[in-house]
């Protein structure tokens, strides 16, 4: 152990080796992935990057070598010298890529030896994730995220090819910089040079992209960490990475183009995948009311109807009272599912529902004569007819129903429709990729009693709407006591030239055309009610931008990490992620974050205001 490996230099991979390797000498190195000791005869799954090989040592022929390899444990790194044989018939292992072949070990090098394992490499499952991430750079030696993570890598490459064959320049944003308007809380750096002030780690490189677009770089690109403190989902962390790009000089549809060529180019490279171009697109509002959210997943039909108008005179209390209260009657059919889901099943869906925010859920299973539901005495033969008629629902379908506001009716039937397309395996197979466009400009936030931007205030209004938005910025500028009420003004139908990229039902990446001109973006301010000293305040470098000279541009981000996990049949972009966080936003291996010395903090000039615990 620990000589120097000289004349022990690896020549191939262990996973690359084949029947055409049969009769070459090999030296391997790698990790003991199994030992298996079958009466006399040793052998040993030996694993690198590549993959595995089985390398076996007999007793009779070197009977020190086998007595050296007896001895190996899981994980011990080693080197062998052997030679690749065919293995003896019978025995070959079809689900292993160099399964027709193993290794006949003649010399073998013990390079380091390791303590029993937390959990074991060679099972996919078993061990408990906190173990897994606490541990993960034993993780990452399993097969699977190493696929991962080395297509993680192949997908950035490929991406960088296209970008710089279109054109475009990698430039690099800082990190330690002002707060950037993407909507979630900041990270924040306290400063030892100027007390009391902080940097915030950008949400993303938004402002910065823009401004290169002004200092004339044309087109722009950079893979890079955005970091943004919000609730963690399977598809959110802290601290992730975005393909960011910025373009001047374009509009829509030959971003549209750009972009669509990039994914064909892309998974083409990467996955081997012809993906069928132009993607589809959908307005912002039709997705809505067709798929209940604005990431719609096309992969399954079940859409969203809208049944109001033939509800108008119903008796059915739940209905008359959702319609009298200005909100919709919609509904979706299930077709076939009548009697594929037992009557318990029902009830969960119902229960389902609840948890989601409905008041209630009406099903019904279509049958010949008529519906079978708890509720088709109350809705009458005529409202039943026509409710079949418009959802073209047939016997054997079953028929859902929910009655509310329309934000709640979308997103229970909308995430209903996601259920059942997974328990009727009804979701298709392949990618799945759709344009999300005609995004309002800004939407009414209760909270705030206000405006506020749906993108970024830095979004650019359709041109068919700047009259709206004058209209609506006179409105706020004019002044309304206690905030701007949501039907004061008619800000929400203002359209951006805003669109998202979603694939499989997931967003993967957002952007817009750009406000090049100040005084629409003045006017944006204006109807989200920062005042012009706050703007100036916060974004003055960016407005100052704007009046020397802007180009028009636009551009881009992507979730790199969701097209990574996307790409990799994953559920989680943890899997993609080397060193991940928790739901919580910690790193259970290296314990970050973590308490700091007094002496440090008080550099910074920073007191601790602790909650008690
Ligand atoms: P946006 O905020 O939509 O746009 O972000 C772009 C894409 O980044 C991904 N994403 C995330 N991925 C993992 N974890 C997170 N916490 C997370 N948050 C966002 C999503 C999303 O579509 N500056 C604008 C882009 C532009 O206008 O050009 C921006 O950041 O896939």
């Amino acid at each position: 152990m620990g000589e120097p490996l000289g004349t022990w230099r690896r020549t191939h991979g262990c996973g690359t080796l084949g029947p055409a390797d049969e009769g070459v000498k090999v030296v391997l190195t790698g990790w003991v992935h199994r030992r298996r000791d079958h009466g006399g005869v040793i052998f040993v799954d030996l694993r690198d990057r590549s993959g595995l090989v089985q390398v076996v040592f007999r007793p009779d022929e070197r009977p020190a070598l086998h007595e050296a390899a007896r001895e190996l444990r899981s994980e011990y790194v080693v080197a062998v010298r052997g030679q690749v044989a065919a293995r003896p018939q019978g025995t070959e292992n079809p689900a292993l890529p160099t399964g027709a072949v193993e290794v006949i070990a003649e010399e073998l090098r013990l390079l380091n030896e390791a303590r029993p394992l937390p959990f074991r490499i060679d099972e996919e499952e078993g061990a408990g994730e906190v173990l897994r991430l606490r541990y993960r750079y034993l993780d990452l030696r399993r097969p699977a995220l190493q696929r991962n993570l080395l297509r993680r890598h192949a997908l950035a490459r490929a991406i960088r090819r296209y970008l710089d064959g279109q054109g475009f320049v990698e430039i690099e944003t800082p990190f330690l910089t002002r707060s950037t308007p993407e909507g979630a809380r900041d990270y924040l750096v306290p400063s030892r040079l100027s007390p009391g002030h902080f940097y915030a780690l950008p949400q993303s490189p938004q402002l910065f992209k823009q401004l290169l677009m002004v200092a004339g770089f044309e087109r722009y690109f950079q893979i890079v960490r955005c970091f943004r403190d919000e609730d963690l989902r399977a598809d959110r962390q802290p601290e992730f990475t975005q393909l960011d790009l910025e373009m001047s000089f374009i509009d829509r549809e030959a971003l549209y183009a750009l972009v669509e060529e990039l994914m064909a180019a892309v998974f083409h490279e990467v996955l081997g995948v012809a993906l069928t171009t132009p993607f589809p697109r959908l307005t912002y509002s039709e997705a809505m009311s067709r798929y209940g959210n604005d990431h719609p997943d096309i992969r399954l039909g079940m859409e969203l109807v809208e049944l109001s108008a033939l509800l108008g005179r119903t008796e059915f209390h739940a209905f008359a009272q959702a319609l009298e209260t200005g909100g919709v009657v919609k509904g979706l059919n299930a077709a076939g599912a009548g009697s594929v889901l037992s009557r318990k099943e029902l009830d969960d869906l119902v229960e389902l529902s609840r948890s989601y925010g409905a008041q209630g859920l009406v099903w019904a299973r279509v049958e010949e004569r008529g519906w079978q539901s708890p509720v088709s005495k109350y809705l009458g033969a005529d409202a039943i007819q026509a409710i079949t008629d418009r959802l073209q629902a047939r016997p054997g379908d079953l028929v859902l129903l929910a009655a509310d506001r329309p934000a709640v009716v979308h997103d229970v039937l909308g995430r209903l429709r996601l259920h059942l397309g997974q328990r009727l395996g009804r979701i298709q197979e392949g990618f799945h990729f759709v344009w999300v466009t005609d995004f309002p400009l800004v939407e009414y936030d209760e909270d705030e009693r206000g405006y506020v931007a749906l993108h970024h205030p830095f979004t650019a209004p359709q041109d068919d709407d700047l009259a709206l938005l004058r209209a609506a910025a006179q409105a706020v500028a004019t002044g309304m006591p206690g905030g701007v009420r949501p039907d004061a003004i008619d800000a929400a139908r203002i359209r951006a030239k805003a669109y998202d990229l979603v694939l499989n039902g997931t967003e993967i990446g957002g952007g817009s055309i750009r406000n090049h001109q100040r005084e629409v973006q003045s006017l944006i301010f204006q109807v989200l009610g920062v005042p012009e000293e706050e703007a100036r305040a916060k974004f003055g470098f960016l407005l100052e931008a704007l009046e020397f000279g802007a180009p028009p541009h636009g551009g881009i981000a992507f979730g790199f990490d969701r097209l990574a996990m996307m790409m990799c049949g994953e559920e989680s972009i943890r899997d993609v992620i080397a060193f991940p966080k928790t739901q919580k936003a910690t790193c259970l291996m290296t314990e970050a974050p973590a308490p700091v010395e007094p002496r440090q903090l008080a550099e910074l000039h920073v007191k601790l205001d602790l909650p008690d615990a």
